[in-house]
């Protein structure tokens, strides 16, 4: 076919003679709009990408849902690419629609079809600013609700109906429930929030989680996104003030509250009686009642003790293990538990199915033990409690499975398969066998464990998170042995100091900080776990930084700023797990050669300019993602024929 239409243009020569000039035009043109294209192109990949990104975190954080436009636009996103990427480049003078472009005169209908395609791109791109945001606004969304637990206890469903009472009270605006860690306060609260999104008592109904620090501009991203509103970098109050004020009336709920929040630096309209506007919110402490001026104190207090025996008596496995025997030395397990419903539920699960006197009899002791060091706090006699459980875990492995639940910021949701397994394999917690479903079901019954334990809980199918309590309590035990870092999205920017890389240390989780620069040279000989990921400005790594780590067997370095890794990196021979993806700005990396025992290897979005060096050296890699990582593309294949694991 083109060898004929090569003569057939032959003949007509004289003909096209005259044309030939325009023709040698288009061909210039041609070849400058395609470098055109191919630019606009990778602008519209990377914002594609983003909002890939955005929309799943929206999605799993907060359960959120895209605009339809912003699905739409996706929808023509991935058409577009596509379309482009699978133009042919095969023919030297470069691309075209495949089997389009015989000869000089399609050129022309190609420079046509490539000038279109830029269009198109830029309009695009030009369509996917999205300033107002990616997600529906909340009136629709959110319908469903939280994901809640269910209330125990007829005490709870009293607090419950005294707080909705006092919500509907014209005279109370600001309501405040206070009680300590784990007796229920949330649980109370997202049914009441539930409930109120669906009444529709209110034109809008916000629910914010905080977390154990406050920072005025998250809190308030957060309550503008509920909103639907935009918050330009200066007038940021003043805007969320205007757009409550468009709204008939609003509820606030502030879960979890530990500082005093001024309303007025928010841009929270102060409630007042003729809208029914009303804030409640839920902390540990009085106090902060009383600094919020609250007009109404609400106490959570523990379950009754009949209460709290049927519900631990449900927990352990119901009156056929509970023999007449046990009974007594039941009841008072269940009473050390101070009618907190954490503690009866994860004490309870612990002792589930123990038909033996003996370690009923042990459990107490244990229990009453250790409250003899307790001394102050609240805080503390949790802790007891739930430690209790942590204990009766079935084995080291399956502890330090839940410790590491710990390394992720607070109310994570934490992906299953993708993340957890995959680092308990990396980690060595879960002993490999070389196929993926085995060491996937070993992962899931730990996970069971866990979650039979109430030590985490499912979210959805593919989905694990942590109660902030419980969270914390492993955040403590692994104070000193195991011996963690974690300082998860505490909004840092700056690293731990050089004092605190103790010697000791196992594991540390930075994640999720504004960190821009990691100096020094931390002498960390045991560490085996490193979470640098979504420190988005991170870009200046000491060369020392990783020289003393030799341990380290898992490093996540996904979502930062950096250009290049430290050639320290290329000794690190014990990395397991090597996760660089979305780096947008790596273009090099040292040499992988000594990395023989690395399993995961994730260059996702990574726009490397060759392949590292080394690569063929490493023999165990089971797990390697390069998707759009568009150099990279022509992996010399015989590289991988040897890495036979993957
Ligand atoms: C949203 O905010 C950005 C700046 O933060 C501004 O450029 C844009 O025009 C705003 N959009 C709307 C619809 O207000
Ligand atoms: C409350 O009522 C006033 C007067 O009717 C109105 O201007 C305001 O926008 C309403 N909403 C809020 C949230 O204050
Ligand atoms: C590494 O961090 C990124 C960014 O948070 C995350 O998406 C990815 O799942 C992490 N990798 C693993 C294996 O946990
Ligand atoms: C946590 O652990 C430390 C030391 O291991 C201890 O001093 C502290 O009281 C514990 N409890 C809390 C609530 O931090
Ligand atoms: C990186 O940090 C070090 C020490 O803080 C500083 O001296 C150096 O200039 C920084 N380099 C870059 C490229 O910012
Ligand atoms: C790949 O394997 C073949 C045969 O086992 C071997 O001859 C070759 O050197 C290997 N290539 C690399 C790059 O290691």
């Amino acid at each position: 076919m083109e060898f004929l239409s090569g003569l057939l243009s032959c003949s007509l020569w004289p003909l096209l003679c005259t044309s030939l000039c325009k023709q040698y035009n288009h061909i210039r043109k041609l070849n400058e709009h395609k470098e055109i294209l191919q630019n606009e192109l990778e602008r519209l990949k990377s914002r594609g990408n983003d909002i890939n990104d955005e929309l799943n975190r929206g999605r799993l954080q907060h359960g959120k849902n895209p605009k339809n436009e912003v699905t739409l636009w996706l929808e023509d996103w991935q058409k577009l690419v596509s379309a482009i990427e699978s133009m042919d480049t095969k023919n030297g003078n470069g691309m075209c629609l495949r089997g389009l472009c015989p000869n000089c005169y399609s050129r022309l209908k190609q420079s046509k079809c490539v000038e279109k395609l830029i269009n198109g791109v830029k309009g695009l791109l030009e369509n996917g600013r999205f300033s107002d945001g990616l997600f529906a606004a909340s009136l629709s969304e959110n319908q469903d609700g939280l994901p809640a637990t269910d209330i125990h206890g007829s005490t709870a469903e009293r607090k419950r109906d005294e707080i909705l009472q006092c919500i509907r009270d014209p005279e109370v605006s600001k309501i405040g429930v206070y009680g300590m860690g784990g007796v229920g306060k949330t649980t109370i609260m997202t049914n009441i929030y539930n409930q109120l999104k669906e009444t529709r008592e209110f034109d809008i109904v916000i629910w914010v989680t905080f977390s154990s620090f406050f920072n005025l501009e998250k809190l308030q991203d957060m309550i503008a996104k509920e909103l639907g509103c935009n918050l330009s970098e200066i007038s940021r109050a003043k805007m969320l003030y205007a757009a409550f004020r468009r709204r008939r009336n609003f509820l606030i709920i502030f879960d979890d509250m530990w500082d005093k929040v001024s309303l007025g630096d928010v841009g929270i309209p102060e409630p007042n009686r003729e809208n029914r506007s009303k804030i409640v919110w839920t902390t540990r402490s009085i106090r902060i009642c009383n600094s919020m001026e609250s007009q109404r104190e609400i106490k959570v207090e523990g379950l009754f003790k009949e209460e709290a025996w049927s519900l631990f008596k449900d927990k352990v496995g119901g009156e056929d293990v509970i023999s007449l025997e046990i009974e007594p030395i039941a009841k008072e397990v269940a009473e050390e538990c101070g009618g907190l419903p954490l503690a009866l539920i994860t004490v309870g699960r612990a002792l589930r199915k123990t038909y033996q006197l003996e370690v009923w009899r042990s459990a107490l002791q244990e229990l009453r033990s250790s409250s003899t060091d307790q001394i102050e706090g609240m805080e503390e006699e949790v802790f007891r409690r739930l430690k209790f459980s942590y204990n009766r875990l079935s084995n080291d492995k399956v502890r330090e499975c839940f410790l590491y639940c710990a390394l992720y910021p607070e109310d994570e949701v934490i992906i299953i398969d993708e993340q957890l397994i995959k680092l308990w394999v990396a980690e060595g917690l879960i002993v490999e066998v070389g196929s993926w479903e085995r060491e996937k079901d070993k992962g899931h019954a730990i996970l069971k464990e866990l979650k039979d334990a109430c030590m985490i809980e499912s979210v959805g199918e593919y989905f694990v998170k942590m109660h902030d309590l419980i969270r914390d309590l492993a955040i403590n035990i692994t104070r000193e042995q195991p011996h963690f870092i974690v300082k998860a999205r505490l909004l840092l920017k700056e690293s731990p100091k050089e004092e605190e890389w103790a010697e000791s240390l196992e594991r540390v989780s930075l994640m999720d900080n504004n960190i821009e620069t990691l100096h020094g040279q931390p002498n960390c000989p045991r560490l085996m776990t490193l979470f640098l990921q979504q420190n988005r400005n991170l870009n200046n790594i000491s060369h020392t930084f990783f020289k003393h780590m030799h341990n380290l067997r898992v490093l996540n370095l996904s979502q930062t700023y950096i250009e290049s890794v430290p050639d320290a990196l290329s000794d690190l021979t014990n990395l397991h797990a090597l996760l660089l993806g979305s780096c947008h700005m790596l273009k090099c990396l040292p040499s992988l050669a000594k990395l023989h025992k690395l399993r995961f290897l994730d260059l996702q979005r990574v726009p490397l300019e060759e392949v590292p060096h080394g690569f063929e050296y490493l023999v165990q890699l089971r797990y390697l993602d390069i998707s759009g990582g568009e150099r990279l593309r022509s992996f010399p294949s015989g590289i991988l024929s040897n890495l036979t694991n993957l």
